[in-house]
């Protein structure tokens, strides 16, 4: 079997009717279905625990999205200003718009509203889940030929540690983040930043707890002319669940191609990049992204040359000092998503940091020390350095204690709310 990385060179940019496994799409799709390494870690037992009914979890085949069609004036819309006009035009069009429920949701009726929205007529879109299982990929629709997309949908049941909402605050929340990634000064000038916009959000109904769903596009923006392919952060480490043989990963095989020495590849193309960038996000914007292996994406050229990364998932935290400093407006955020140093002791930013991207980070250095020897000591030393510059004055974001934060130890319960608590850890990627 050819390894993975040589079957994802020769992308193309747009998805035909179908994601054939030839097209853009449909490589970044299985890696995202086949590749996401999901595993229980000794610090998270619910890390592979799902609600979502077996035909639709990532390594499913594609099913059936109903998606309704709702008078415009029951619902509320968010749209972005670099919102796609083709996409604009097929969810949202004239007096009406079209309201895509989880199917698993929309045969509930004790969910809110499921019995009101689901009397109004309905057609399906063939959807496949990703990694996340409640954001899934449109493949086709019932006419049009649409730009590349995701729909990232409402879905009232546990995934992992938390249950998976879409309210209106949330939706109102990933379009502002969007709109304010775009008008960054970093976006015009880092070559090495991108993201999916999140640029549509229709919620029904006009209630703090009405719940809609979002567009994300698979185009990543700025929008290059090249024909590039993604990978997803976990996916240049972990094996494909599809491939029974010996496998390369997709590191290893970036790795060779370039010629280059091991530990400068990782740390010039993978480790700089995302602490360059995600630094900057939040320096220029306050806006905290959780960079963690499923939210980052990498970009390659048709020669498997780093382009950019590109983060995903707007459901994000957003430091009020950093947008007040900088001039910027709190408008639009989900007042449970701001933050200021005055109330929060860095414990989210140590979870986000010393938890959530430390898990892709370590992964990488596994491979390193086991494929080339290369220290993990060395890889963190380079990344504490690298951090420093990248991130002046950073240090006063992370816990004062110099320990890291975690979920408290047995809280990790079904349907329970976990506990942030200090740890006697020291970090150590910072
Ligand atoms: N390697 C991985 N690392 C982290 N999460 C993973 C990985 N593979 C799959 N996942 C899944 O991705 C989801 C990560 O949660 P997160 O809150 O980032 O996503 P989400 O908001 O539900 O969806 P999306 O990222 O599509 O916006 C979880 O459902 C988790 O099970
Ligand atoms: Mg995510």
């Amino acid at each position: 079997m050819a390894p993975v990385f040589r079957s994802l060179l020769n992308v193309g940019q747009r998805l035909p009717t179908q994601a054939s496994p030839a097209s853009f799409a449909g490589r970044f799709l299985l890696l995202e279905k086949f590749n996401n390494g999901i595993r229980p870690r000794p610090n998270n037992p619910l890390a592979t625990y799902t609600e979502v009914s077996a035909p639709y979890r990532p390594e499913a085949d594609s099913f059936s999205l109903p998606v309704y069609t709702l008078s415009k004036k029951n619902c509320v819309i968010y749209p972005s200003a670099i919102l796609d006009e083709d996409l604009r035009k097929f969810y949202v069009n004239g007096t009406t718009v079209k309201f895509a429920v989880h199917p698993q949701v929309a045969s509930d009726g004790n969910v809110e509203n499921i019995p009101a929205i689901t009397q109004f007529p309905v057609e399906n879109l063939e959807v496949t889940a990703t990694s996340s299982s409640r954001t899934v990929a449109v493949l086709k629709t019932p006419e049009e030929v649409l730009p590349d997309h995701f729909v990232k949908l409402h879905f009232p049941y546990q995934i992992t540690r938390s249950v998976r909402h879409l309210e209106r605050r949330k939706l109102e929340h990933s379009v502002t983040v969007t709109d304010e990634l775009a008008k960054s000064a970093l976006c015009k000038s880092e070559k090495s930043f991108a993201f999916f916009p999140e640029s549509l959000g229709i919620v029904f109904g006009q209630g703090e707890q009405s719940w809609g769903y979002l567009i994300r596009e698979m185009t990543p923006y700025p929008r290059s002319p090249e024909n590039r392919m993604i990978v997803p952060l976990f996916a240049l480490y972990t094996p494909s669940s599809k491939l029974q043989e010996d496998q390369k990963l997709i590191i290893e095989e970036l790795i060779e191609k370039s010629g280059q020495d091991p530990e400068a590849y990782l740390l010039e193309n993978i480790y700089f990049p995302i602490l360059k960038n995600w630094a900057a996000v939040f320096l220029q914007t306050g806006v905290l992204l959780e960079a963690h292996g499923q939210n980052t994406c990498f970009e390659f050229d048709d020669q498997g040359k780093f382009k950019r990364i590109v983060f995903r998932d707007f459901d994000t935290h957003v430091n009020k000092e950093i947008r007040d400093k900088n001039g910027l407006s709190m408008s639009g955020f989900n007042p449970y998503e701001v933050f200021s140093r005055a109330v929060d002791d860095g414990s989210h930013f140590s979870l986000i940091y010393d938890q959530a991207m430390k898990v892709p980070f370590d992964k990488l250095a596994d491979f390193a020390e086991k494929r080339y020897k290369i220290p993990r000591a060395k890889l963190q030393e380079k990344c504490r350095s690298f951090l420093k510059d990248v991130f002046p004055g950073g240090c006063a974001y992370f816990p004062t204690s110099r320990k890291v934060y975690n979920y408290a130890p047995g809280v990790l319960k079904v349907g329970q709310k976990a506990k942030l608590v200090t740890t006697t850890d020291e970090p150590v990627w910072r």
